[in-house]
């Protein structure tokens, strides 16, 4: 079987981490005898400041057909961030329903994390965050621009639909893991939509009665994820704590540059989308040091999702055995001086 993949590499970094990393991937697929077709959409900010959109009209019909997306990022310092991320990212997340977004943190050994006493895989946790709605629903509006008695509404929203989805998807991970689960809210604070997240928490529970679980304020949570982080395993929060988390969980496991991210549709209906973590990152963009582990261990999941194991193990062992080398290329996020193309080539290397 041939798979057909759509690639939007987007913006800044989103471009150089994607295009080095494509021959590590086919590298992987042809090892394993798995056959793949990408095509390129050059969707993104570029194409905004050209054209007004960030994709077309018929984007998400375009999509719809394939068996997974791949995205690299979006970003641009001349377009408004809400612009760039609803306009294509959050357009694809919701309109292809990929409630699960899935976050493995895994601290590899040879890189070293800020927190003293930790290595070699002490830290491997998965969080699993809402992808679709919660703080980031469209919902609110500004009235009286301009003026002193302006205001501006932002509400959340929590569906039966979109938060029993990730927290089903959660359960069955604990389950198939440690069976061990931590929900992560602010239900103290938020009456009404948290307090629905925590009831379907227990409602889910009795189908996972083996799943033990733990539930922690957002806020006491990110201490813990600096005090014990050696004690999760795996991680449901709402889309804003889950984003904000996964960033400390790639901080405290090395660098933003090795997180990869996914967007699952748990039903299968719609094709599901892979990228790195990380932004387009305005700051080191143009400069060909990007670390492209991020990437290359997205793509990991993707395969895995496409449940082509061998594919996804021989991205993975690359990048575990490239971060355990000292004298391998690493970018200098983890410590080293090499670009995006030496780490990305010496990964391809590895596999062939
Ligand atoms: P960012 O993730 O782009 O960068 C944060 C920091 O991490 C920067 O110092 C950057 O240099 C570093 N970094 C990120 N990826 C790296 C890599 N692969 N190798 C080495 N260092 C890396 O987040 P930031 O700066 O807040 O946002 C920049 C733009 O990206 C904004 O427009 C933002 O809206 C957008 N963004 C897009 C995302 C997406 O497409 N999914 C996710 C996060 C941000
Ligand atoms: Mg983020």
């Amino acid at each position: 079987m041939s798979y057909e993949i759509a690639v939007i590499p987007g913006d800044g970094i989103g471009t150089e981490v994607v295009e080095c990393s494509m021959p590590v991937v086919e590298a992987a697929a042809n090892a394993c005898g798995v056959s793949f077709e990408t095509t390129l959409y050059d969707w993104g900010s570029e194409r905004y400041l050209e054209k007004g959109m960030m994709m077309p009209d018929d984007g998400l019909d375009e999509l719809r057909e394939y068996d997974a997306i791949f995205l690299g990022a979006v970003g641009h310092p001349d377009v408004p961030d809400h612009v760039t991320l609803r306009g294509l990212r959050l357009e694809i997340t919701k309109g292809f329903k990929q409630h699960v977004c899935k976050r493995p943190t895994y601290l590899f050994e040879g890189v070293t994390s800020p927190l003293r006493n930790y290595a070699d895989g002490d830290i491997d946790f998965v969080v699993y965050r809402q992808n679709t709605e919660g703080e980031y629903a469209d919902v609110g509006g500004r009235e009286y621009q301009g003026f002193e008695n302006e205001v501006a509404i932002q509400s959340a929203l929590y569906t039966r639909e979109g938060t029993e989805s990730i927290v089903r998807a959660a359960f069955a991970a604990a389950a198939e893991r440690e069976g061990r689960l931590t929900s992560i809210t602010k239900s103290n604070a938020q009456a009404h939509g948290m307090v629905f997240w925590d009831d379907i928490v227990t409602e889910v529970h009795r189908d996972y009665p083996e799943v033990d679980v733990e539930r922690l304020l957002v806020d006491a949570a990110s201490m813990d994820f600096v005090r014990r982080p050696e004690e999760f395993d795996v991680i449901v929060a709402s889309n804003l704590f889950g984003d904000i988390l996964t960033d400390l969980g790639a901080g405290i496991s090395g660098s933003m540059g090795l997180a990869p991210s996914t967007n699952i549709d748990p039903t299968g209906e719609y094709p599901s989308m892979f990228e790195p973590v990380h932004g387009s990152a305005f700051d080191i963009m143009g400069e060909g040091i990007a670390n492209p582990i991020g990437t290359v261990l997205s793509w990991e999941l993707l395969w895995d999702h496409l449940d082509e194991q061998a594919v996804a193990r021989a991205l993975r062992t690359a990048v575990a055995n490239q971060l355990a080398d000292t004298s391998a290329p690493r970018t200098l996020d983890i410590g080293g001086d090499s670009g995006t193309e030496q780490v990305a080539n010496d990964l391809r290397a590895r596999i062939e």
